[in-house]
């Protein structure tokens, strides 16, 4: 392809900004086209802020041949219909997470993707931090020697204000799951992305703080295909919410991240490069829109580079549906309080 890539947004809320944003930070390569949204004011006002198309309904935006690919920020229970529908229309796809809610969807999703011979990329963001990619080098390289440990904790603060906004966060049904599916998601792809499957999984999942359908306070246990064993913590309702702590620890070495920065990196071979270590600056922990577009930039970037070379995006559909194929055993394991093997 030439020309610059097509895009068009499909749902005009929060995050919607972030992929405008990112787009536009990739002027050279992309351009926004367009944007739909099931409420026609929300897409106009978007459009006209920024200066773009407004599609009168999904299914125009999927008739126009300017657009090759489309960016779906609608609720999460809504991806896989939507993502489907573009799927069909032969648009490529960037999908927010979770990528869907149910194996169904994700199953249903996959199969009309490769069907019509289109891209999906479901969004990852925080995996193109420099410290995650610092961190996965190193484990490659093997730094760390045999795996131990590797947990994430994920102690963040949304309040019943923020469930209360957009009726469909915090339902079953929209959400698809709480403190672990929709916020934590990002903690759990980076675990899977840096120590590898899981084999076996043990969830402990409450409702304790919040009026809401999905858990607010997840506590699950794991064994990794690896050997190693871990921990994840997922909660909304801490107060005043903690930036996410990711600690992988090997016998000869440990990484910890705490969001994308890394905070430790203890290595026994002193020969080995050293890294400049961050106190972390920016987090979403208390605040749900309190991080920068440009991992999102990075991420469609990598996505128009294998669009255009004909490669797999770093975070394709095998690897986006990763993190909500263990989220689903871990809620099995909640609901019937017994080991899920996987
Ligand atoms: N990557 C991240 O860090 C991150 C952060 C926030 C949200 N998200 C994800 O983005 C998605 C959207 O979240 P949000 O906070 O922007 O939600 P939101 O409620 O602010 O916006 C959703 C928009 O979708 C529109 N919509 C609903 N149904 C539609 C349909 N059938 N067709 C077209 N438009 C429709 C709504 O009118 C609304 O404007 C969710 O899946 C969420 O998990 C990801």
């Amino acid at each position: 392809m030439e020309r610059k890539i097509g895009f068009g947004i499909i749902g005009c809320g929060v995050i919607a900004d972030f992929h405008a944003n990112a787009l536009f930070g990739l002027s050279e390569e992309a351009v926004l086209v367009g944007v739909a949204d099931a409420r026609l004011p929300a897409a106009e006002r978007f459009a006209k802020e920024k200066q773009v198309r407004a599609f009168a309904s999904v299914e125009e935006m999927l008739a126009c041949p300017e657009i090759d690919v489309v960016t779906i920020c609608v609720p999460s229970g809504l991806h896989a219909e939507l993502a489907i529908k573009a799927a069909n229309a032969g648009k490529h796809i960037i999908v927010e997470k979770p990528m869907a809610i149910t194996k169904e969807q994700l199953d249903a999703m996959e199969e009309a993707c490769i069907r019509n011979g289109v891209m999906l990329s479901s969004v990852a963001q925080s995996r193109f931090t420099s410290g995650v990619r610092k961190a996965k080098q190193a484990i490659e390289d093997g730094y760390l020697g045999k795996m131990v440990c590797a947990d994430v904790y994920m102690k963040f603060n949304r309040t019943q204000e923020y469930y209360n906004t957009g009726g469909w966060r915090g339902t079953k049904a929209m959400d698809g799951g709480g403190a672990l599916m929709n916020q934590g998601i990002h903690g759990v792809d980076l675990l899977l992305y840096l120590a590898g499957d899981v084999k076996s999984v043990y969830a402990v999942s409450k409702t304790l703080a919040r009026q809401i359908e999905v858990e607010d306070t997840l506590s699950a246990v794991l064994e990794f295909k690896s050997g190693a064993t871990g921990v994840i913590q997922a909660t909304t309702s801490v107060y005043p919410g903690y930036p996410r702590r990711l600690e992988l620890n090997g016998d000869k070495g440990t990484i910890v991240l705490e969001e994308g920065n890394l905070v430790r990196w203890d290595m026994e071979d002193t020969t080995l490069p050293e890294v400049t270590l961050k106190s972390n600056v920016r987090s979403s922990a208390s605040a749900p829109t309190d991080f920068s577009a440009d991992n999102h930039t990075k991420q469609f970037k990598d996505v128009i580079q294998a669009l255009r070379n004909g490669t797999k995006p770093l975070v394709d559909l095998r690897e986006g549906r990763r993190a909500v194929d263990l989220i689903l055993a871990i809620y099995k394991s909640a609901e019937e309080k017994r080991v899920i093997e996987l």
